[in-house]
C-alpha cells in the first residue's frame, strides 16, 4: 500500500508518535550529558542565565552550551525567558540536579546508552533465548542501575520503611545479623550498615561489578560492619542466620526466584523478616496499560531485567512486571512462609512485601 492509500490524519500522528520516541533518545542523551557536566546543579537556584553567564560558571564553552540551553528549552526542561536566558525552576532542580536530597532526582537514570556490542547480544537473545546477566552487562550498567534506584532507597530506606516492619528497628538496633540478596551497588546495605553499627550486614550479588561498587562504599564509608559476597541467594547460609533480610528490585531479574526463596526460608530465623520490594504491577496486562510509563518498563524488562532472568537455560523469566503480588505471594507461600503482608510507601514505582515465617 503507498502513503496515498492510507488515512493521512492517521499516518501523520502514528508518524509523530514514532518520532516522539527518538526525540526521547536524543533528549534523553543531552540530559546524561547535562548531568555529567554539572548543567543542571549549575543553573539550580539562579535566575535565568545566558549561555555566556553558565560558560563563565562552569568553564565550558558557550557556543556549545547555548545549543545545549535551547534543546532544553524546546524539551521543556528549561523555562525559556527574552534575551536567550534559561531557567530551571525549583521542580526542576528536584528531578535533575538534586541527588542527596529529592525523592524524585532521575537525571541518574540517563547514564550512557546501551552499548552496541550490547545491543548485538540482545538481538541474538531473541535467537537462542539466552539473555543476559547483569555481570555480563557490565559496569556501566551496574553503575547506572545504582544512581537510578538510590535516591528512594537512601532517603526512605530508614527513616520511612523500616519503622514500619514489625520490630524490625529494634532488632537493628540492639544487634541483628542482615543480608541483602541482589544489593546491587549496595545503597540500602550501606544505608542500614550506618544507621545500625551494632548489627552485622552481609551483602550477596553474583555481579563483580556490583559487588566493587559495595566495597568501594564499605571503604568510603569505613563500614567495619558490612561484608559482601559476590554469590546468588541459592549460596545463603542453609542454617537459620539471619533476622533480617531484604530482596530489592531483584526478585523479578533471577533465573530462579522460587528456589532463592526457598533458600532464603532456609536461612532465615524463626522469628525473622523478610522485606521485598518490587516493581508496582498487576498480573492484568490491560491495568498494567494505565501506566504511562508502561513501555519504558518493557524496554528495561528486554534489556536487563527479563535478560538477566533468562540468562540460564530454564531461566524463570519474570521480568521487570512479572513479579506482581500474586507471583509474589504465591511463590512465597510455596517456599514456606506464612505472614505475607504489602505495603505502599507512596512509592511510585515499587510495592513492598513483609514477609514472616
Ligand atoms: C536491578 S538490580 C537491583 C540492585 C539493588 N538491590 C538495588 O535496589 O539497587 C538487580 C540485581 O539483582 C542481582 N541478581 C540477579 N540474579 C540474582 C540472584 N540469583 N541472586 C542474587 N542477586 C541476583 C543482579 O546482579 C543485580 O545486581
Amino acid at each position: 500500500m503507498t502513503d496515498s492509500e492510507l488515512d493521512v490524519d492517521e499516518l501523520k500522528r502514528f508518524s509523530f508518535s514514532v518520532w516522539s520516541y527518538k526525540q526521547g533518545e536524543m533528549v534523553s542523551l543531552m540530559i546524561h550529558i547535562g548531568d555529567q557536566l554539572g548543567l543542571y546543579s549549575a543553573l539550580a537556584g539562579e535566575a535565568p542565565m545566558t549561555a555566556a553567564e553558565l560558560a563563565s560558571k562552569t568553564g565550558l564553552k558557550e557556543r556549545w552550551l547555548f545549543e545545549w540551553l535551547r534543546g532544553q528549552a524546546a524539551a521543556r526542561l528549561l523555562n525559556y525567558h527574552d534575551e536567550d536566558r534559561f531557567e530551571l525552576s525549583a521542580v526542576g532542580a528536584a528531578v535533575l540536579a538534586d541527588e542527596n536530597d529529592s525523592l524524585s532526582f532521575a537525571a541518574g537514570a540517563f547514564s550512557g546508552s546501551t552499548p552496541p556490542e550490547t545491543i548485538e547480544k540482545l538481538i541474538d537473545a531473541f535467537r537462542t533465548g539466552i539473555g543476559l546477566s547483569y555481570e555480563e552487562l557490565g559496569a556501566n550498567a551496574a553503575h547506572r542501575t545504582e544512581r537510578m534506584l538510590g535516591p528512594w532507597v537512601k532517603q526512605a530506606l530508614v527513616p520511612e520503611i523500616l519503622p514500619a516492619l514489625d520490630g524490625v528497628v529494634a532488632k537493628l538496633e540492639k544487634g541483628a545479623v542482615v543480608a541483602d540478596v541482589g544489593c546491587g551497588g549496595g545503597i540500602a546495605i550501606a544505608a542500614m550498615a550506618a544507621a545500625y553499627p551494632n548489627s552485622e550486614f552481609h551483602g550477596y550479588d553474583p555481579s563483580s561489578h556490583a559487588i566493587n561498587n559495595c566495597n568501594a562504599k564499605i571503604k568510603s564509608q569505613n563500614l567495619g560492619n558490612m561484608k559482601t559476597f559476590v554469590a546468588g541467594g541459592k549460596d545463603l547460609p542453609e542454617s537459620a542466620t539471619y533476622d533480617f533480610i531484604i530482596t530489592f528490585d531483584c526478585m523479578h531479574d533471577m533465573t530462579q526466584p522460587a528456589e532463592v526463596a526457598r533458600a532464603i526460608r532456609g536461612s532465615i530465623k524463626e522469628n525473622g523478616t523478610w522485606l521485598i520490594k518490587d516493581i508496582r504491577s498487576q498480573s492484568d496486562f490491560k491495568k498494567n496499560m494505565r501506566n504511562p510509563l508502561l513501555a519504558m518498563f518493557y524496554g528495561f524488562s528486554v534489556s536487563a531485567c527479563m535478560s538477566s532472568a533468562l540468562s540460564e537455560p530454564d531461566g524463570a523469566g519474570l521480568g521487570t512486571l512479572g513479579f506482581n503480588p500474586e507471583v509474589a505471594e504465591s511463590m512465597i507461600r510455596e517456599a514456606g512462609f506464612s505472614h505475607f503482608h504489602q505495603h505502599d510507601f507512596n512509592d511510585p514505582s515499587n510495592l513492598y512485601y513483609e514477609v514472616q515465617p
